[in-house]
């Protein structure tokens, strides 16, 4: 299966981004999993929009079209998900053909917090039922007290994390 891979993260040295590297290592033999930078992705202007996506935007329409899935890793952000995923799904969600209608997503998410993103989750969940999105319930990847979770390199170090993900992974493949 071909999965894209989107971090709501800019961040250099974010632990999400750093997660879905971990989850480049840890999909099922016969799957990739390629990660797409939303550095690029300017802010939502519906009179840009009126002339046409900007190239940046195509080419995440575009990305998402082509993967058979979409694995996203989001920080948490005042108790929802972060303004630069909202950004972006905002400009991917505009009319023709909507790239998420039907697509296979899961989520996870790591913090340096006790609920490893899981409001702001919920929050992408509900966002997806508009979507038609098809995704992922079980399991879910909450990645508390992320900080002590990954190495100085951002490795994810913790095997207990590094198993939910395979199986997450293994389910989202199955799907
Ligand atoms: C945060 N952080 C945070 N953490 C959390 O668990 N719940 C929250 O509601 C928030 N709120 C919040 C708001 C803003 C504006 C920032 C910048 C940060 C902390 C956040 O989880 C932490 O900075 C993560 O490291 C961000 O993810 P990346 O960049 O490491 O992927």
């Amino acid at each position: 299966m071909k999965i894209l891979g989107i971090s709501g993260s800019l961040r250099k040295d974010s632990l999400n981004t750093a997660a879905l590297r971990a989850a480049q290592q840890l999909v099922p033999a016969g799957s990739t999993l390629e990660i797409f930078s939303l550095a690029e992705i300017p802010i939502y202007n519906e009179d840009v929009r009126g002339n046409g996506h900007p190239a940046p935007v195509q080419k995440l329409r575009d990305a998402i079209k082509a993967a058979e899935a979409v694995v996203i890793a989001c920080p948490e952000y005042n108790y929802s998900f972060s303004g630069v995923l909202k950004n972006a799904i905002d400009w991917a969600s505009r009319p023709p053909e909507q790239p998420f209608d039907g697509k296979k997503i899961a989520l996870l998410g790591a913090s340096p917090g006790m609920l490893g993103t899981s409001r702001a989750q919920y929050h992408l969940r509900q966002v997806f039922i508009f979507m038609n999105g098809k995704i992922l319930n079980k399991p879910e990847v909450f990645i508390a007290a992320a900080d002590k979770k990954f190495d100085d390199k951002g490795n994810l170090t913790d095997e207990k994390t590094r198993e939910v993900i395979g199986k997450m992974l293994a389910a989202l493949v199955n799907s």
